[in-house]
C-alpha cells in the first residue's frame, strides 16, 4: 500500500509511506543522519515557491506568513510556544547567538563546559569565545563512549555560563541524559544548550521534560527537508535578560519600521531570527515537517525504536563491534558500527545502492520510511563484507 501526501493516516510508518519518497524505488537509504529523502510534497513545495514567484513576483507578506508557520510548527514539534522559537538558518547561526548573548568580556561567567561529542560547529564557536575570555571544558567520555552525568558535574561550577550536551551523538548515537545534565547545571546557575539535531523527527523532544534552556536543530535531517534552515528554542523566562549582539533586521522589535537609530530586540524568540528569511528553505520546511507531525513522533520512534534493535541484534550475530548503546532509552535513530576501514566500507555499500555514511564509525540512520527489508539488506551486505567490520 502507498499513501498519497493528502491522507498520510496517523500512526502509519514504514511500507505504506514509501511511495512518498520516489528514491526507495531504487535505493537502501540509510542516511538520515545526514540528509533525509526527498518526498513528492517537499519537491512541489518548492515549486510551488516558485510558481509563486513567476506568477506574483515578491510575494514578502505571503513569506513571512509561511515563516511563521515554519516557526508554529517547530514549536508544536519542541512542545514550546512560537514565541520561545527562532527561526534559522542553521545550528551555526543560533548557537552563535546565544553566545553573543553571554558577556564573557564584561564581567560575567568565562566557562563554556561542551561533551566530547559535541558537532564541530559548537565546539568551534565556544572556543571561538575565548577571543572574548571565555574558557572552554571539555567533559571526556568512558571507553564505551558514554558520558555519565557526574561528569559533567564535576566540570560545572560557579563559573560556568554555558553547558553544551548534544541530545544524540552524531559520531556514536549515545543519547546524554540531558534532564539531569539541566538539573545540576540550573542549581549552579549555567545555562544548558542542547543541540538536538540528531533527535527533532525521529525521537520526541519536548523542551519542558529536557530542562534544556536552549535547544537548537535544523530541517536537513529527520524533519525531511533541505540545508539552510534550523530552529532555536529559547525558554520563555531567559529571553528578557539575553540580548543577542548577533542579530539582524527580522530580530527587531518592528521590523517594517526600518529604523537604523538604535539596537530594538523583539521581546520573544525572535530576537535570535537574523536576516531575510531562508524562504524556498521554509516552504520545504514546512512540508517536511507536516509528513512528520501527520504521522505522529511517537509512532515514529515506536518504528525507529524496533528497527534499531533489529540492527544491532543483527550485527551482534556478525560479530561486529556496535559503538551506540543496547538500552533504547540511550540511543536514538542512529546506530554507529566500528569498521577497519569505514569509507571503504561506506563507498562499497552504495555500490550495492545502499547509502550508510561515516564519522569515525559507520552510520546506520533510521527513520519512518525504512523497513525490516532495509535492516536485513544492510545487515546481509555487511556479512559480505565482514573484513571491513572491526
Ligand atoms: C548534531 C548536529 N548539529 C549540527 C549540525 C549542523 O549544523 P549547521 O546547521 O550549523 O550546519 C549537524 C549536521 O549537519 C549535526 O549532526
Amino acid at each position: 500500500m502507498t499513501t498519497t501526501h493528502d491522507d498520510t493516516p496517523t500512526g502509519t510508518v514504514g511500507a505504506a509511506l514509501r511511495g512518498e519518497f520516489p528514491i526507495f524505488e531504487h535505493t537502501t537509504y540509510l542516511n538520515s543522519c545526514s540528509q533525509g529523502a526527498l518526498s513528492h510534497r517537499v519537491r512541489r513545495a518548492y515549486e510551488e515557491y516558485l510558481d509563486g514567484w513567476d506568477e506574483r513576483g515578491a510575494e514578502w507578506e505571503h513569506w513571512v506568513e509561511r515563516a511563521e508557520t515554519m516557526r508554529a510548527a517547530f514549536a508544536r514539534l519542541l512542545r514550546a510556544t512560537s514565541d520561545e522559537i527562532a527561526v534559522t538558518t542553521s545550528v551555526s547561526q543560533g548557537v552563535s547567538a546565544i553566545v553573543s548573548a553571554l558577556p564573557f568580556e564584561r564581567g560575567g561567567r568565562t566557562r563554556i563546559v561542551i561533551s566530547e561529542h559535541e558537532f564541530p560547529t559548537v565546539g568551534q564557536i565556544a572556543h571561538a569565545q575565548e577571543l572574548r575570555g571565555a574558557e572552554v571544558v571539555h567533559v571526556t567520555p568512558d571507553p564505551d563512549g558514554s558520558t555519565p552525568v557526574e561528569r559533567f558535574d564535576a566540570a560545572i561550577d560557579e563559573r560556568t555560563a554555558l553547558v553544551c550536551c548534544t541530545t544524540v551523538s552524531y559520531r556514536t548515537g549515545h543519547r546524554h541524559d540531558v534532564p539531569a545534565i539541566a538539573r545540576i547545571a540550573r542549581e549552579r546557575g549555567a545555562l544548558v544548550l542542547a543541540d538536538s539535531y540528531q533527535a527533532v523527527g525521529a525521537i520526541d523532544v519536548d523542551v519542558g521534560s529536557l530542562g534544556a534552556d536552549f535547544v537548537t536543530g535544523g530541517t536537513v535531517k529527520y524533519l525531511l527537508a533541505s540545508a539552510g534552515l534550523g530552529f532555536l528554542y529559547v525558554r520563555g523566562e531567559l529571553l528578557q535578560q539575553l540580548l543577542p549582539t548577533q542579530t539582524g533586521w527580522f530580530a527587531d522589535e518592528d521590523i517594517f519600521q526600518m529604523d537604523i537609530s538604535d539596537y530594538s530586540p523583539h521581546s520573544t524568540a525572535r530576537r535570535f531570527d537574523a536576516g531575510t528569511p531562508p524562504v524556498p528553505n521554509i516552504y520545504a520546511g514546512v512540508a517536511g515537517a507536516a509528513i512528520i507531525e501527520e504521522v505522529g513522533v511517537a509512532a515514529i520512534e515506536a518504528h525507529v525504536r524496533r528497527l534499531a534493535t533489529r540492527l544491532i541484534e543483527g550485527l551482534d550475530e556478525l560479530g561486529a563491534t556496535v559503538v551506540t548503546p543496547r538500552d533504547p532509552a540511550r540511543r536514538g535513530p542512529l546506530v554507529c558500527v566500528r569498521s577497519t576501514d569505514v569509507s571503504t566500507l561506506v563507498a562499497s555499500l552504495a555500490e550495492d545502492r545502499i547509502v550508510t555514511s561515516s564519522r569515525d564509525n559507520l552510520r546506520v540512520a533510521l527513520h519512518l520510511y525504512n523497513v525490516d527489508e532495509d535492516v536485513d539488506r544492510v545487515l546481509a551486505a555487511l556479512a559480505a563484507r565482514r573484513h571491513l567490520l572491526a
